[in-house]
């Protein structure tokens, strides 16, 4: 670390890094320094494309470097955490793709080593950061609904290419880890307890993997989630929270803009807008989230007990639908 600032390094190319490039150029406390490719040519163009710094031609030689502070894993989700705990071990921080692993027990071995070396890790579900999330979530606790009894949500788009990692199977593709991971966190975090039991239905496309996914997630005696996910649908992302009292829709509660409007009412017929101003660059927030967690010695926004919850939902989830049974958590 110098002076306070922190020195980045991408660990991939992967087309997501677009989004959080700009966020590391905007802040003071941050640097791109480097970017890592499993193809040394790869990080060398890579590197000359979106002018940064360093180049290195294995993810191992990054993590090798003592010019890293925080490194970015933006790998295929199957590799999430085998590279997060490699990236603890050299002595990195870590903000990880979400989901952050697709078993329960890597979770547990990414805090283990995230306990033993010191460093923080987070997974990066950007939308958490979002002034609009964070409105929902106090309106909810002020008791604005009345009590929670069901969230419902969806996120599904159109995939076409078949060579997507998303459809690859091997590499732990799937709708519900690619885009139902963000319902179900979001469900999680209104509702404010952990699910009971998992209920699943899927469609398996010749990839392999779930490309239409239908869940629900019991929270406790009359406390409800619901949500579709999928790669064979228009795109759609919304949410909408039901209370005792009162209805929040939420048009785009996982890609929020700088200017947001939610609607709140008693019931469906009186909703009312509540507009919302958020910053231009969503993917600011995660990564400021990490420097006062490293810098200010804050608590991550996103913990790992949260991260290792959703993850225990979705395998839930998967091996209900596989089973064609609920699942108790
Ligand atoms: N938060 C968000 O808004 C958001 C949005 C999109 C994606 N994501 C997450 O980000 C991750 C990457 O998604 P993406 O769509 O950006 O992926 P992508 O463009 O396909 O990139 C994945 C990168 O991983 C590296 N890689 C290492 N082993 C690989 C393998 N066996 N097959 C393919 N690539 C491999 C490659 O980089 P090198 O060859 O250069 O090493 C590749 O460029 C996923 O976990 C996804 O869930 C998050």
């Amino acid at each position: 670390m110098t002076n306070h600032i922190l020195r980045w390094g991408l660990l991939s190319t992967a087309r997501i890094n677009r989004s959080l490039i700009p966020p590391l150029r905007a802040s003071p406390r941050h640097r791109l320094v480097a970017v890592a490719s499993r193809d040394p040519d790869r990080a060398q163009s890579y590197a000359q494309a979106w002018q940064i710094p360093h180049a290195f031609g294995s993810y191992e030689a990054m993590l090798a470097s003592p010019e890293i502070d925080v490194v970015y894993i933006s790998l295929p989700n199957s590799l999430h955490a085998h590279w997060t705990i490699q990236a603890l071990r050299a002595g990195k921080h870590v903000l990880c793709e979400k989901p952050l692993a697709t078993r329960v027990e890597d979770v547990d071995a990414i805090a283990a080593a995230a306990a033993e070396t010191g460093k923080q890790v987070a997974e990066a579900f950007m939308y958490r950061h979002h002034p609009q999330t964070l409105k929902v979530k106090a309106l909810i606790a002020s008791g604005a609904i009345g009590d929670v009894r069901l969230v419902r949500g969806s996120f599904t788009f159109t995939l076409t290419d078949r060579g997507n990692v998303r459809v690859n199977a091997s590499l732990d593709g799937g709708s519900v880890w690619d885009v139902g991971c963000y319902p179900i966190s979001y469900a999680r975090m209104m509702i404010g307890t952990e699910p009971a039991e998992a209920f699943g239905m899927q469609f398996v496309g010749p990839s392999g993997v779930d490309e239409t996914f239908v869940g629900t997630l019991r929270f406790g005696e009359d406390v409800y989630a619901q949500f579709d996910c999928g790669f064979r649908a228009p795109f759609r992302m919304n949410m909408e929270i039901v209370g005792s009292e009162g209805v929040i829709v939420i048009p785009r509660p996982f890609k929020p803009t700088a200017h947001e409007t939610i609607y709140i009412g008693k019931a469906s017929d009186q909703l009312e807008p509540i507009t919302i101003e958020g910053p231009e660059l969503l993917y600011l927030g995660e990564v400021d989230d990490m420097a006062d967690a490293i810098l200010n010695g804050t608590s991550p926004r996103i913990s790992l007990q949260d991260s290792r919850a959703n993850v225990a939902a979705m395998v839930a989830l998967l091996q209900s639908a596989k089973e064609g049974r609920p699942i108790k958590l």
